[in-house]
């Protein structure tokens, strides 16, 4: 697994030859905040976390879409309450453009859904990455906030998605297999010196409180081995509310709004704003296509 995370990989150098190669686009215009939200370990509650997320920045009055960059098993769709007819695989081999895949939710955002069973492009090339990149780009470039709902692990493609995300969510669970992985790929951000800077949220705990010493102890090891910081977002409590939810229920924060994990999500939005600078569109130093191009290069 770690010969995949090397930046210079060579799914990751060719796409910098593509990216190199591309006429540089002038970022005079309006951009969305990009935000990753990614786990090391399956299952830590990356999709719960992105759309309860995107539902509350919608009902801030946020243009915000949801990118399911689950590949092979996206389920971003299945919380939003849409069945869309096109997915991001059928973007990126080509077969439809952005307007046929990006959908308005129910619930407000809007979403590009990801794959379901799908296993051809669990591997992409360069090319599919490049064509990713514009996506976003595109899809960045007409709201105030992008969600990348990213898929579990470190793959070179999952790896690459969060290089192009200004900041990365990284939802792990208290349990020591999760804070592992959480640790691996906290580890994988830091050989790129100018990678997205990394904001903790610890779900599903059991006990009330016990997000912070979980943060603790993530954190001291990410600075002590890697030189990462992290920040804290703060804990969500594990809740049958979310976890025996029906297909086609609302999102959490649109059926219980009251309830004290719909208030944690609200709170760590939040302590988002506060880490990052308002969610809203504005003029950014540079896009999608060039972050990633700077972080490959590591410039
Ligand atoms: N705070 C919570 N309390 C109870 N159950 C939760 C909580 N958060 C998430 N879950 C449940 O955990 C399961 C996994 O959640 P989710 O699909 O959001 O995880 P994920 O990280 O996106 O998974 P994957 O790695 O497969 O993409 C779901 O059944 C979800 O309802
Ligand atoms: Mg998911």
């Amino acid at each position: 697994m770690e010969r995949q995370l090397e930046p210079a990989s060579n799914l990751g150098r060719r796409l910098m030859q593509r990216l190199l190669g591309r006429p540089t686009v002038a970022a005079a215009h309006r951009e969305a905040r990009v935000i990753a939200v990614a786990s090391g370990k399956g299952g830590t509650g990356k999709s719960f976390v992105s759309t309860n997320l995107a539902v509350a920045l919608h009902r801030m009055g946020r243009r915000v879409a949801v990118v399911d960059c689950d590949f092979g098993l996206g389920n971003a769709h299945l919380l939003l309450g849409v069945n869309p007819r096109h997915a991001l695989h059928h973007l990126l081999s080509g077969e439809v453009d952005l307007a046929q895949v990006l959908v308005r939710t129910p619930f407000g955002p809007d979403l590009v859904a990801g794959g379901s069973g799908i296993s051809g492009i669990a591997e992409f090339d360069a090319r599919q990455f490049v064509m990713l990149a514009r996506c976003l780009g595109e899809v960045a470039s007409d709201h105030d906030v992008v969600i990348l709902d990213c898929a579990a692990g470190l793959s070179t493609q999952t790896v690459l998605t969060m290089l192009g995300a200004e900041h990365v969510v990284l939802v792990t669970n208290p349990e020591i297999a999760a804070l592992t992985d959480a640790y691996a790929l906290v580890k994988c951000l830091a050989r790129h010196g100018n990678g997205p800077e990394v904001h903790l949220v610890v779900n599903r705990v059991m006990v009330p409180g016990q997000g912070r010493p979980t943060f603790e102890r993530l954190a001291d090891v990410s600075r002590r081995f890697v030189g990462k910081t992290l920040s804290y977002l703060g804990e969500v409590t594990d809740n049958p509310n979310v976890s025996h939810r029906r297909l086609g229920q609302p999102p959490l924060i649109v059926s219980h709004e009251e309830c004290s994990e719909s208030k944690s999500i609200r709170s760590i939005l939040a302590g988002l704003e506060v880490a990052v600078g308002p969610l809203l569109a504005g003029i950014p130093s540079e896009g999608v296509e060039q972050r990633l191009v700077h972080r490959l290069r590591g410039t």
